[in-house]
């Protein structure tokens, strides 16, 4: 995708999911040149990861997604995805190469630096990972108050991204109370309502039936729609094939594809 066609997105993004913040500093931010290349959302430079037992999980990756992509990222059970994932969220670091996420190589972060990083990734997993005791709307809300935000500004960024998940009917359940679909749609509020650069999904259909699951890949196309860049693990080929985007397999560690649409039968 084109700086051209991205900037469009940006402005929508600006008016509606993005919030007062971004408002105010997109024209300052962004250049105006159509010359501008995309920046960089993710890149990864010859990275291999080894755990402590041994286990090469990553080897020799290189990989870049631009800001405003939308990528899948495919392999069997083992191939590393997980593992990819928790490089880019810093749960480990890479044992050689370079991660950069939001232009920050994240070796070199600092403790302090962390927080800011995490303000730019926002985070989806399988199993939703809701705190059981508070409702929806407080689960969205805490996601702001560890980092922080001050408070009045709290309430306004979880009802607009509430909205947009389309949960503001249920923002006083519990997540007891909730479908896996609705549980899912919470998770991925709490992730957006930073208004991340990226959000990172690791199999967010996998505890979900066919129909829930839909719906939810909507949601994240929706997302990235609004301009906020999305890289997602699946195991869902029938989702992968269906939607024809950037399709990154893994095998044994490596990328062994990386091209727009389909998916290999055996994953
Ligand atoms: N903490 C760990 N310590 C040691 N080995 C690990 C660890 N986590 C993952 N591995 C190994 O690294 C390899 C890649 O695992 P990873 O979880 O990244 O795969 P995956 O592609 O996400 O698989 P799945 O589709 O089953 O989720 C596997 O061989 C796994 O056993
Ligand atoms: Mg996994």
């Amino acid at each position: 995708m084109t700086t051209t066609l991205l900037r469009p997105v940006r402005q929508l993004a600006a008016a509606t999911l993005i919030g007062p913040r971004r408002q105010a500093v997109a024209p300052h931010a962004e250049p105006v040149t159509d010359a501008a290349a995309p920046r960089a959302s993710i890149a990864l430079e010859d990275v291999s990861k080894v755990y402590p037992n041994g286990r090469r999980a990553l080897a020799d990756v290189d990989l870049v997604v631009p800001d405003g992509d939308f990528v899948f990222i495919v392999g069997r059970s083992g191939a590393g995805k997980s593992t990819l994932i928790r490089l880019l969220i810093r749960d480990e670091l890479a044992t050689s190469g370079r991660v950069l996420v939001a232009g920050r190589d994240l070796r070199r972060l600092s403790r302090r630096e962390i927080p800011r990083l995490r303000r730019q990734v926002g985070i989806v997993f399988q199993d939703f990972k809701l705190l059981p005791h508070k409702t929806v709307r407080d689960n969205v809300a805490f996601a702001l108050e560890v980092t922080g935000t001050p408070g009045r500004q709290i309430r306004p960024a979880v009802e607009r991204v509430l909205a947009l998940v389309g949960l503001t009917g249920a923002a006083d359940q519990y997540p007891n109370q909730l479908s896996g679909g609705e549980q899912q749609r919470t998770a991925i509020a709490r992730a957006l309502v930073h208004e991340p650069r990226v959000v990172i999904a690791d199999e967010p259909t996998g505890n979900l039936d066919p129909l829930i699951s839909w719906e939810i890949i909507q949601l994240l196309l929706r997302i990235n729609e609004l301009g906020t860049t999305v890289l997602m693990a699946t195991h869902n080929a029938d989702v992968v094939t269906a939607l024809r985007r950037r399709v990154v397999a893994l095998e044994d560690g490596r990328v062994v594809r990386d091209e727009i649409g389909g998916y290999h039968r055996e994953y």
